[in-house]
């Protein structure tokens, strides 16, 4: 006989087979697994336990079922929009009450070869509703005018959403928590799913993490391929951490590798001068 616990353990095993790592649960959710448990502690100590609920006549809260996006629409520019609307009220992350208001989605082209993937806007990215327009964002647009690229060309993204609050907030931004990133995870996946872009970019460990599952320093995930459902995914150092960094040419020069990589891969132009931006001078 079937007990509740049971349809929640075939659920989280058909997410894990799809390779889906991390499952957002709202407090009903968690409420729901305290019951089962609770409901676990209190049965009778010996003998029989009697006949086990069956699924039908104790069914899991609604809530207990994790949110799925849907994507709508025909063209690759719809089904983003469809998210785009499904993210303003996305109640997951609503019900964390750990992120801000408006909603940040993202910008670029729907057809574009290269995902560029941060970790959360900032006070910039909030007042303008786009992703990487303050101070990291100049950085990246530089580091697109350097290949050859400007942002209209590439798709640029975030793992969350809505900038990540803190108390008495000014322009002071923090980096997104676990949940924050698990909340709205769904839809960096879906837009991926939708863009199918040639190679992904994954800017800073956060990004890597949120995306690959991996964890460590920047340093160890860079200079390799990862993989995310098939596309290429090369990891680099956060905008941010060169803005840091300032006239350290060694950060730049490993940023800017990770970047030919990048355009080798997919197979564009690299002149002579592009291949000597910040090496030391001889
Ligand atoms: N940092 C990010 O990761 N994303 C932004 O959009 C801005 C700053």
């Amino acid at each position: 006989m079937s007990r509740p616990a049971d349809a929640v353990i075939e659920f989280l095993e058909s997410e894990k087979a799809r390779g889906v790592s991390h499952v957002f649960l709202d407090e009903g959710a968690r409420e729901g697994l305290r019951q089962l448990i609770r409901r676990s502690q209190t049965k009778p100590a010996t003998g029989d336990q009697g006949p086990q609920p069956a699924l039908k006549s104790s069914p899991l809260p609604a809530a207990a079922v994790p949110t799925k996006v849907s994507t709508e629409g025909t063209s690759k520019a719809a089904r983003l929009d469809s998210l785009r609307r499904q993210a303003e009220s996305w109640a997951p992350a609503k019900a964390l009450g750990t992120l801000r208001e408006t909603m940040v989605f993202a910008t670029g082209n729907p057809d574009a070869r290269i995902m560029l993937v941060g970790e959360a806007p900032g006070y910039e990215e909030e007042k303008k509703r786009e992703p990487f327009v303050g101070p990291a964002g100049q950085k990246l647009d530089d580091i697109l005018k350097a290949m050859g690229l400007s942002r209209e060309e590439v798709y640029i993204s975030n793992l969350v959403k809505f900038r990540p609050a803190t108390p008495r907030q000014t322009t002071n931004n923090r980096k997104p928590s676990p949940e924050e990133i698990a909340a709205c995870l769904p839809f960096i996946r879906a837009e991926i799913g939708i863009v199918r872009p040639a190679c992904i970019v994954a800017l800073g460990g956060t990004a890597a993490e949120g995306l690959l599952g991996l964890t460590g320093q920047v340093v160890a995930m860079r200079d390799s391929w990862h993989e995310f459902d098939g596309i290429p995914v090369r990891v680099s150092y956060h905008p941010s951490y060169l803005l840091q960094s300032g006239a350290n040419l060694s950060i730049k020069r490993q940023v800017w590798e990770d970047l030919l990589a990048v355009m080798e891969r997919l197979g564009m132009p690299v002149s002579e001068k592009q291949r000597g931006f910040f090496l030391p001078k001889a």
